[in-house]
This record gives structure tokens, sequence and C-alpha cells, in this order.
């Protein structure tokens, strides 16, 4: 539904300012005599455009495919609370109204708060369906469930531009009640990265839509996720990175991309995994299905089966389970610096001790980022999310389905820590032409791990999207 109007959208554009000439039209049953022609009075340019157009036309009507106009986007990021999320913008309506969204490949849909919106929606900037001269209200309901928490509203349909790219008739879900710490401000909703497969709302996802029509370049997306969580003096709102659509900026990372397979059918990004390092030592994990892990942007931290978390922290003197609001995770002696790498077929990529050292829960003792997901209703085994995808340039390819992991280059690195202004909504190159509604003041990053650790407990017994905030 989606796709057809978008790629009319597509073809209309690309060939509305040329004069094509046409071939006389023919009907069915009827026969053409041969007729020597007189000279054309086209010049070679014309014909040269026809001849291309009428491959182009040609090659779209059999299911064949040529090379279109290079396509590319990037979004720069925002990070959240020391390395809890991370968010960039879309622009939803006409005139465009800009969000701040997470970017979460562990679901499919988007949504956002809307003006109706009383639960969960405070000082955050919320869509108004009235100031949108495109909005088309399908009145049914939408629901969508993560790890952390619920959204609850109406699907809708409209304009949605992000990078530069437009879907004329996206489904979005319109919000009017967030659960408690789901959006924390200035963010408004969530952009699902996921496969359709996963879609609460069936709806094909935007960047799905983009990927299909042939509208990027090359059919896949990619990340460089910024490290603040050892960084001194972090602000609650961070440069974040980057995100891109349509291509890989090769100034983000060093040497090739090495690309696995999905797992199975295309739903969450899903690659098995395949072995595990705990201070150079093999962990034992379950394999089959049981290995099965999403890949997360939306995720803070790596979940993965309670004895193969048990296998971890055997690995690493001095660590005990924890107890109380701590249940799940384990404590071990912030003094070690403990190395994880993972593979999942290809190269085994590390997670830095930073990125492992969660917090300090006593004066010796720190909480790892790696916790123990109790998963059931068909999610998947292990999370890894941003633990993980910090220390990496990742890639989600739509065709062949695959995800990519590359060293990150010196000039990504560089970025890690150092604080600066986050970046201010965007659509494309450009600003967006309005804001929605006031982003109120920042949230108090002191207490940001309590809240975050709370929502990720109360995730870990009912595990259903792929989200953890
Ligand atoms: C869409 O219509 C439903 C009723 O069918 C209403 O409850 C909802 O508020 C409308 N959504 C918007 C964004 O106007
Ligand atoms: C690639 O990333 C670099 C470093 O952030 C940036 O300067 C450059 O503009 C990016 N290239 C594109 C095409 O977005
Ligand atoms: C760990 O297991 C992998 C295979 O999964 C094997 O190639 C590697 O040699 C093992 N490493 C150690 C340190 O035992
Ligand atoms: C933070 O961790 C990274 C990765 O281990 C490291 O390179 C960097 O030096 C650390 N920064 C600080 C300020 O400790």
């Amino acid at each position: 539904m989606l796709s057809s109007a978008w790629l009319l959208v597509a073809l209309l554009s690309s060939s509305c300012c040329v004069a094509v000439p046409s071939p006389r039209p023919v009907t069915a049953g009827q026969s053409i005599t041969l007729q020597r022609r007189a000279p054309s009075a086209r010049s070679v340019e014309d014909w040269e455009t026809w001849a291309q157009n009428e491959r182009v036309f040609l090659t779209n009507r059999y299911g064949g495919s040529i090379p279109k106009k290079r396509s590319e986007g990037s979004n720069l990021l925002t990070n959240q609370n020391a390395d809890s999320s991370f968010y960039g913008s879309l622009a939803i309506g006409t005139p465009p109204v800009s969000f701040d969204v997470i970017l979460d490949t562990g679901s499919a849909d988007l949504w956002v708060a809307d003006v109706s919106c009383t639960i969960g929606c405070s000082r955050i900037a919320v869509f108004d369906a009235t100031s949108s001269s495109t909005f088309k209200n399908l009145s049914q309901p939408f629901d969508v469930t993560y790890g952390s928490g619920e959204a609850v509203g109406s699907l809708a349909q409209d304009v949605v531009q992000m990078a530069g790219f437009s879907v004329p008739n996206q489904v979005f879900g319109a919000v009017d009640e967030v659960s408690n710490g789901l959006l924390t401000s200035p963010v408004s909703g969530l952009l699902g990265l996921g496969w359709q497969a996963i879609a609460s709302s069936g709806s094909t996802p935007f960047w799905e839509t983009l990927a299909s029509s042939g509208t990027w370049t090359d059919p896949l997306m990619s990340f460089q996720l910024t490290r603040f969580i050892n960084a001194t003096n972090v602000q609650a709102n961070e440069p974040g990175g980057t995100f891109t659509m349509g291509f890989v900026n090769s100034s983000l990372y060093t040497g090739s991309i090495d690309y696995q397979s999905l797992a199975t059918t295309p739903s969450f990004w899903l690659l098995s995994l395949s072995s595990m390092t705990v201070q150079g030592k093999n962990i034992t994990f379950s394999t089959g299905s049981s290995s099965y892990a999403a890949i997360d942007t939306g995720t803070t931290l790596v979940g993965g089966p309670s004895s193969a978390i048990q296998n971890i922290y055997a690995q690493i003197p001095g660590s005990q389970p924890g107890t109380g609001s701590w249940a799940g995770y384990y404590s071990y002696p912030c003094s070690t610096e403990v190395n994880v790498a993972i593979s999942f077929g290809g190269p085994s990529w590390s997670v830095s001790p930073a990125d492992f050292q969660l917090t300090q829960i006593s004066s010796s003792d720190c909480i790892g980022a790696f916790f123990e997901l109790s998963s059931g209703n068909g999610a998947p085994s292990w999370v890894v999310g941003d633990t993980f995808l910090k220390n990496v340039y990742s890639v989600f390819r739509y065709n062949p389905p695959a995800v990519g992991f590359a060293e990150l280059s010196e000039t990504a690195l560089a970025m890690n820590g150092v604080t600066g202004n986050a970046p201010s909504a965007t659509i494309g190159s450009v600003a967006a032409t309005a804001t929605a509604g006031t982003s109120g003041s920042s949230p108090n990053s002191a207490s940001r791990w309590s809240i975050h650790a709370g929502t990720i407990i109360a995730a870990l017994a009912s595990l259903v999207g792929g989200v953890l905030l």
C-alpha cells in the first residue's frame, strides 16, 4: 500500500521535467506497416533522453533494476543520559514539524505523543493533528509494548521526513498514553527500524519503504554511537554520533565491514551468537535458537540467558549476583577491567571495560552491563544493545538481509566523551521549518541510573518488544 504510492511519487519526480518523446500507442491486434521514416527532427540529446527513459520504464515494468541516482542521508544523534539512549529527529505533517525520536532497531513502529497525551508526556513536544493539512486519522487503535513500557493511542497517516527522505503516507501511532519513564524530555516518541514482520501496526516501517523502493544508493542503514559513560561533567544530552540511510560513511570506520546473514527470516535484526570470551576465556552458552541475539540500538545494555550470564561472571573473581532491586544483575570489584569479546560468526568484537562497568554501588563494587534476561513469547534469547554497539560501526542491510560490523575510525573515536551541544532537530540538510511545543528543562541526571535500572528490572520478566530504556 505504501510502497506503490511512494514509487509513483518517485517516478513522477524523476521524469517530470524532461520532454519525453514517446512511441505511438499500438492497440491489440493492430498491425504495423513497416515504412521508411523521414529523418528525425529530434536531436541526439532528445533520443538519448528518450532511450534512457524507455529503458527505465521497461525495466521497472518487468521487474528488473537499473542504477538510480545516488540517494543518501545522515542524521546527527543525541546521546541521552550518559549512553542510556540515542535519539535522532524527523518531521511529520504539512507544514513539517520536527520531533526527537529514539532510533530503535529492536522494534518496527513509528509513534509520537500527540496533543491529547496526558499520561507520561510532560515536558515534550507533542503532535497536533489539526495543524497538518495532510493528516489522516485511520481511526484504529494502536498499542505497542516494549520491555520497559507501553504506548497506546490511534493509528494515523501523514508525510514523514527524515535525513532528506520523505514518505508521503507513513502510518504511525498518535499516542495519548505512555508508560512512565519511557520518554525522557525532549524525546517525543520512537522510530522503529526493525522489519515489518514485528510491527504492531502491521504497516511498512519508514526505513523499509525507502529501502524496498530502491530510493537509496545502497539498501542499508548504519550507526556510529558515542560513549559518555566514563566521561566527566556529562550533560543530560550530548552529541550521540551518526545515523545514515542509503550509505555507509567511510570516514567513520576502518577496514572492511563484516556482514553476517540474519539467523531467521527478517523480523528483529537477529544474528546467531557464535562465541564469547571474558578475560580471554571461552564462555559456554546454549546454541541453536537459544543463541539468537537481537542487535538493538534501542536497548541500553546486553541481556542474555541466566546460565550464560552466570558463566560470564564466573570468570570475574569477586563477582556476585545482585540482590533487591539489582536482582538479575551482578556486582564485581570496580578495580577489575572486564574484557568481553563477542563473535557472530566473523571477527571477534571487543566491548570496552568502560562499557561493561555500568555503575558503582559501593566503595569497591560495580554493577556489570550484562544482565539476565528472561525471554519468552518469541522474544530473542539475547538482546545486544548499546553497551556493545558503542564499540563498533554497525550496518543494518536490507538486501541481502544482514548485519555488519566494522572497527570505528579515529575520527569516530575522537567524538567519544567530548561534551558539546546536542545537535538540533533536522529533516535533511536544513533545519525543520517548525518545531512543536516546548521541550522544557533537562532531566535530573544525578538520578539517572536508579530510574534507568528500575525500568530495566521491571522489564526483565516480560520482554516483548526490543526496547529497554
Ligand atoms: C483519531 O480518531 C479517534 C476516534 O476514532 C480519536 O480517538 C483520536 O483522538 C483521533 N486521533 C487524532 C490524532 O486526532
Ligand atoms: C561522514 O562523517 C564525517 C565525520 O563525521 C563528516 O564530516 C562527513 O560530512 C560525513 N559524510 C557524509 C557524506 O555525510
Ligand atoms: C574458543 O572457542 C572458539 C570456537 O568457538 C575456538 O576457536 C577458540 O580457540 C576458543 N578459545 C579458547 C581460548 O579456548
Ligand atoms: C573511557 O573508556 C574508553 C574505552 O575503554 C577509553 O578509551 C577512554 O580513555 C576512557 N575515558 C576516560 C575519561 O577514562
